[in-house]
């Protein structure tokens, strides 16, 4: 573990499944469910299977999901001193309204005390681990309920923000709908986290033994910028511009899409007159987890998000965008415990050392930024030197 003469890492994309939430898929016959496997010699191991077209063998799944000491053992393993956790996908998507809302307060709690409980990182005010909470964005849910479940994580003081799917009430999150939920978190201050789970084009994935590769890779990321494209243009940031909205996977399909997007909108009469600004602008709005395992894809990330600064007025500028500045929206994340090594048991995860080391390598980034993406950047935004 680093010490506090070192920089700070933060890991702000990191999961678990709490024992109450794995109970409740261990007693579910269909997806999303944990069930027991039983391998031709019959040992008996639990898999997780949460994706609708995934393999029906699931993926293993065991302690590292909901054990906390194992959270803490992986970020001493990797020089992590603060991880911001968060329930994995599909959180309470499949509940009924009623089960989502008793849920979300549940398990909040518990994560408050999963939290509070963590170690203080030495020779600091911090504690180890803070987190996203859960709120029943449900189907038929009345949105009070909702926006009630923002006030309770408001006042959990180690839950900084809030995760969501992408399914809103059953019509997207771009829902008008929405707009007191939107209107509850921005007053809050707190960070939504938006991450996929269903994916865009599952259609094209029928597996031809290629695992969970089509999905991941390609599906998730074209559902998370589906999601942000969609808010962008029914005006959610518009009318909510201090909305802290951070996207996953560092906006998936998003960043390299968004001159694409500007001129598709540019070119149709129904939407060219309706947004405040250029489409572009609104990247240099949002906020983006450091997950995208490559130097050149974060260098590029960091620009497009500067350069939302020329799109902030109508004649705009022709500055050349600053990675620095974009990078100061980018942090740090490791979809732990997903993703860990396909063969054995390395020592650490390649999917955390491809992060770690693309980090290092972004060109152009000057050490602060790196320090920022690599902590800095989350200790400000979650706000995590403000209370104990
Ligand atoms: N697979 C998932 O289902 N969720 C993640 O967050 C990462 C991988
Ligand atoms: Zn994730």
């Amino acid at each position: 573990m680093a010490s506090a003469v070192h920089r700070l890492v933060v890991d702000i994309h990191t999961h678990v499944y709490l024992p109450r939430y794995a109970s409740l898929l261990r007693q579910r016959a269909t997806v999303p469910r944990i069930l027991t496997h039983q391998d031709p010699s019959g040992k008996a191991e639990e898999r997780l299977v949460i994706l609708n077209d995934e393999p029906a063998e699931g993926r293993p799944v065991g302690s590292q999901y909901w054990d906390r000491t194992e959270k803490l053992n992986f970020m001493n393993k990797h020089d992590i001193d603060i991880s911001v956790v968060s329930t994995a996908n599909p959180w309470l998507d499949f509940l009924s309204p009623n089960e989502a809302q008793g849920m979300a307060a549940e398990l909040n709690e518990d994560l408050e005390e999963y939290c509070m409980s963590a170690p203080i990182l030495p020779d600091t005010t911090f504690r180890r681990i803070y987190g996203f909470g859960l709120v029943p964005l449900v189907p038929g849910a009345p949105v009070s309920s909702v926006v009630n479940a923002v006030h309770q994580i408001h006042a959990l003081p180690h839950l900084r923000g809030i995760i969501l799917g992408t399914q809103g009430l059953g019509k997207g999150l771009d829902d008008p709908a929405l707009d007191p939920v939107w209107d509850a978190a921005e007053k809050s201050g707190l960070v939504v986290f938006i991450h996929p789970h269903y994916g865009v084009g599952g259609e094209q994935w029928v597996t031809h033994g290629n695992g969970h590769v089509l999905p991941l890779a390609l599906g998730f990321p074209f559902e998370t910028a589906t999601a942000a494209t969609r808010l962008i243009l029914s005006g959610v940031l518009d009318r909510f511009p201090f909305l802290r909205l951070l996207l996953a996977h560092s906006g998936g399909a998003l960043p390299a899409l968004s001159s694409r997007l500007a001129s598709c909108i540019m070119h149709d009469a129904q939407v060219a007159n309706r947004l405040k600004h250029d489409a572009r602008y609104y990247l240099g709005k949002l906020y983006y987890d450091a997950v995208a395992y490559g130097p050149e894809e974060l260098g590029f990330l960091s620009e497009v998000v500067a350069r939302a600064g020329r799109y902030e007025s109508a004649t705009g500028s022709t500055a050349p965008a600053d990675r620095n500045v974009g990078s100061q929206r980018m942090l740090f994340g490791t979809d732990n415990p997903f993703f860990p090594p396909a063969n054995g048991n390395a020592e650490r995860w390649r999917s955390v050392t491809e992060n770690t080391e693309a980090i290092e390598a972004v060109p152009g980034w000057t050490p602060d930024s790196r320090n920022g993406v690599f902590g800095a950047n989350a200790i400000s935004l979650f706000n995590l030197g403000g209370r104990a």
